[in-house]
């Protein structure tokens, strides 16, 4: 007999993997000096103002910190012009995105999204009952027109990681639109825009440019990864005031700690000092995807923090062989590669080595 009577839909779902640690990498290879580029984390630390902010309101804990988060709200608010009932925060943009499952998805309810994607997609969607519909990517990028024909009367959610996650690509805000005129206007088709930040392209901004005469369009932004903050958990959502009602319904109780939001009001007070950091990040990103042009290696164009190698099986091979050598990247297998952009070492050390495995592959 099994210990207490799991929900069938949750027996029958994986666990979220996270990217393996370079700590975990040493153990089981028994090396010393991994590197992790496996999560598309910053490879720097937050900005000395936000450490400093953060290290002050350490004495605090023993609070709850202000469940609603409305400095943050507020905070968010003003620097993207928008009104303050049109912003959520919630535990990473993660929570936010669980929260729009639990809010909008019942069991039997479609979700639509293309894939590969980001892998906490089936799982929410599991988790609710929901049912998962995929639409294929083309060209390692979206096919919209694909996924505005798998959205049916069942349909509630449409969800969009623009720069898609794994593979880098993104879609300019006029194909968003295309696709959102198609959709029926009670789907929500959500942006996740995990990324924007590492966008130089001119893609547009569904905020300004889609948001106005489409309430249907869901924002999702964080400050994990352009703000360095992955570890302490802020997300927010920008989108009409009566989804942001229904989201703080499913929002767990102070589930933006209070550390998080010390360091996210911090961060965007010091936001020019960020962009700074997302400059650098972007320059090596670009040098990264040159120099592995230059040696032949065929790559979508990438436009967030990592690079997307599409090895097909051959990522079964180089994959265990670069992780040997102390280069933890983020398999996908049988299908392709993603590696963070870290720091210029690192991203030396993950060219060469991959140089390395592939002359013996
Ligand atoms: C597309 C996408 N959305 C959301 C997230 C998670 O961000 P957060 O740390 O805000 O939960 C990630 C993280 O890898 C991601 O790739």
């Amino acid at each position: 007999m099994s210990v207490g009577r799991v929900r069938p839909a949750v027996a029958a779902m994986a666990s979220y993997r996270p990217g393996k640690s370079a700590a975990q990498a040493e153990d089981e290879h028994g090396i010393t000096d991994a590197i992790k580029l496996a999560s598309n984390e910053n490879p720097y630390p937050p900005v000395p103002a936000v450490v400093e902010a953060i290290a002050a309101a350490a004495g605090d804990v023993n609070r709850y910190g202000d469940h609603r988060a409305a400095d943050l709200r507020a905070a968010i608010a003003g620097w993207l012009d928008v009104d303050v009932d049109r912003v959520a925060a919630g535990c990473g943009s993660v929570g936010l995105l669980q929260q729009l499952l639990l809010a909008y998805v019942d069991p039997g309810d479609e979700v639509v999204y293309p894939w590969p994607s980001f892998e906490a997609y089936p799982i929410d969607v599991q988790l609710t009952g929901g049912v998962e519909v995929t639409v294929p990517l083309v060209d390692h990028t979206f096919d919209l027109e694909a996924v505005a024909a798998a959205v049916t009367d069942r349909t509630k959610l449409v969800l969009l990681a623009n720069p898609n996650n794994p593979t880098g690509t993104a879609v300019h805000v006029d194909q968003l639109r295309r696709l959102v005129e198609q959709v029926p206007g009670d789907v929500l088709v959500v942006v996740d825009e995990a990324y924007r930040e590492f966008v130089t392209a001119d893609l547009g901004d569904p905020i300004t440019d889609l948001q106005p005469g489409h309430p249907n369009v869901v924002v999702l932004r964080t400050f994990s990864k352009a703000f360095g903050l992955a570890a302490l958990r802020t997300g927010y959502a920008v989108a009409d005031p009566e989804v942001v009602v229904e989201l703080d319904k499913v929002l767990i109780a102070f589930a933006v700690n209070h550390l998080a939001q010390v360091a996210s009001l911090a961060a965007i007070a010091a936001r020019d000092e960020v962009q700074a950091v997302v400059d650098r990040i972007t320059a090596e990103r670009d040098r990264v995807v040159a120099s592995l042009r230059a040696d032949g290696w065929d790559l979508p164009d990438a436009h967030a923090n990592f690079v997307y190698l599409p090895l097909g099986s051959r990522t079964d091979v180089v994959f265990p062989e670069m992780e040997k050598r102390g280069v933890v990247v983020r398999p996908f297998p049988g299908v392709g590669m993603r590696v963070t952009i870290g720091t210029p070492a690192q991203n030396d050390r993950f060219l060469a080595t991959l140089a390395e495995v592939a002359a013996g592959s």
